[in-house]
């Protein structure tokens, strides 16, 4: 069975944090994967996170299988965290989540579900994107085609480019959004823009598929809901996938959401039947600690001011982080204006450096980014500033 299996290549992320592990270099730094990372190049595990598990050390019973979509009232934390506190949609029964093993999770299973339930067959995601998406829907057997987003010369969304490939979307086809903090580019639409690609999707008869990975990490909870509350305004179906891998840091517990928005609360009633048929075939049903973990900050308001502040807090230094990057490029000698990195959101900085550059940055200076130039400014540290804005701009 195994004469014929040839050798995969390394996963684009998640394969650059293996080959660093083995770099026995001790000035390595790696910017790869999107983790947050405080001052002294830590992850801590959030205070709120450590007083919730405290709570649910004292008063866990068991350990028995959750239900297939998870427990209902995760789901509602979780649709409340999309579409605001109290929001009718939340509970109204038009909309149901299941919870899922991480964001990646949520996105394999809507995948399955839009392939296997509804007949899907063509997806567009933007160019770029997440290297996973593509991956993830090849997987299904979904085609994949691209959309034009990102303009390198100015370094923003290219909007005319983006509404021409829009055009060409057919009834039926799925189109994948990044509701913020656009990875790997971090440039999103402004309101305008949001709805003018809303208004040509809508147009067309897409179906929204929006990626929330990082809901929280570019202006704030419900600022960076913006974007999917113009096409809630647009659609009255779509799918919503979320991660809390970033905004609560819990990477490893695995722990998201796939949020169903249907007509009627009897069609959102059979996707979630579906959807569980989905997940039962897949992973079974969830694994419970990060999601209890989450119900029980956002069922209490002192613990969820306390996890607020210190989403604020990684939020924040992310934002001082790209002043400090843009200075220290200067600072090293670097040519061009690269103030355009403040105005990006979100962990990630598209620097623009080319595949070969990005080598020489590993080979040479033991610095790990994604192939694509893409690096995770939530990873930088001032202690390492200086190093890696030489590296930076002794490989340009
Ligand atoms: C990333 O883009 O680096 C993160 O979303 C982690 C991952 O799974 O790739």
């Amino acid at each position: 069975m195994f004469e014929t299996i040839a050798k995969a290549p390394p996963d684009p992320i998640l394969g650059i944090s293996e080959a660093f592990a083995k770099d026995t270099r001790p000035s390595k730094i790696n910017l790869s994967v999107g983790v947050f990372k405080d001052e002294s190049g830590q992850t801590p595990v959030l205070e709120s996170v450590k007083l919730a598990e405290k709570k649910l050390l004292e008063t866990e019973k068991n350990k028995l299988y959750r239900p297939i979509d998870g427990d209902p009232a995760y789901g509602k934390a979780v649709r409340e965290m999309l579409f605001g506190q109290g929001a009718k949609l939340a509970t109204d029964g038009r909309s149901v989540t299941c919870h899922t093993p991480g964001g990646t999770g949520a996105l394999r299973l809507a995948a399955d579900f839009l392939v296997q339930k509804a007949g899907a067959k063509r997806v567009w995601v933007s160019d770029p994107t997440w290297e996973n998406h593509k991956q993830i829907f090849a997987a299904v057997g979904l085609e994949v085609l691209t959309y034009r987003y990102f303009d390198a010369d100015k370094n923003g969304l290219d909007l005319a480019g983006a509404l021409a490939a829009l055009g060409k979307v057919q009834k039926g086809d799925v189109v994948l959004l990044h509701a913020c903090c656009h990875n790997p580019s971090g440039v999103d639409p402004t309101v305008a823009e949001w709805k003018e690609l809303a208004q040509i999707l809508a147009k067309n008869g897409a179906f929204p598929l929006v990626d929330f990975a990082y809901q929280g990490f570019g202006d704030g909870l419900d600022e960076d809901a913006q974007g999917l509350h113009i096409l809630l305004e647009n659609f009255e179906e779509l799918l919503i996938c979320s991660s809390f891998s970033k905004n609560f840091s819990l990477y490893n517990e695995r722990v998201g959401a796939l949020t169903a928005v249907a007509k009627t609360s009897e069609q959102a009633d059979a996707v979630q039947s579906q959807l569980k048929s989905c997940a039962r075939v897949n992973y079974s049903n969830p694994p419970a600690h990060g999601g209890a973990i989450i119900s029980t900050i956002l069922a209490d308001a002192q613990l969820t001011g306390i996890w607020q502040k210190e989403l604020t807090a990684m939020r924040e230094r992310i934002a001082l982080m790209r002043v400090a990057f843009v200075e220290g490029l200067t600072e090293a000698g670097a040519k061009r204006d690269y103030s355009f990195i403040t105005r990006q959101k979100g962990m990630f900085s598209f620097s623009g450096l080319s595949r070969e550059q990005v080598e020489r940055l590993k080979t040479e200076y033991s610095i790990y980014i994604v192939g694509s130039g893409r690096i995770n400014v939530a990873g930088m540290s001032r202690s390492t500033m200086p190093a890696l804005c030489q590296a930076i701009v002794s490989v340009l």
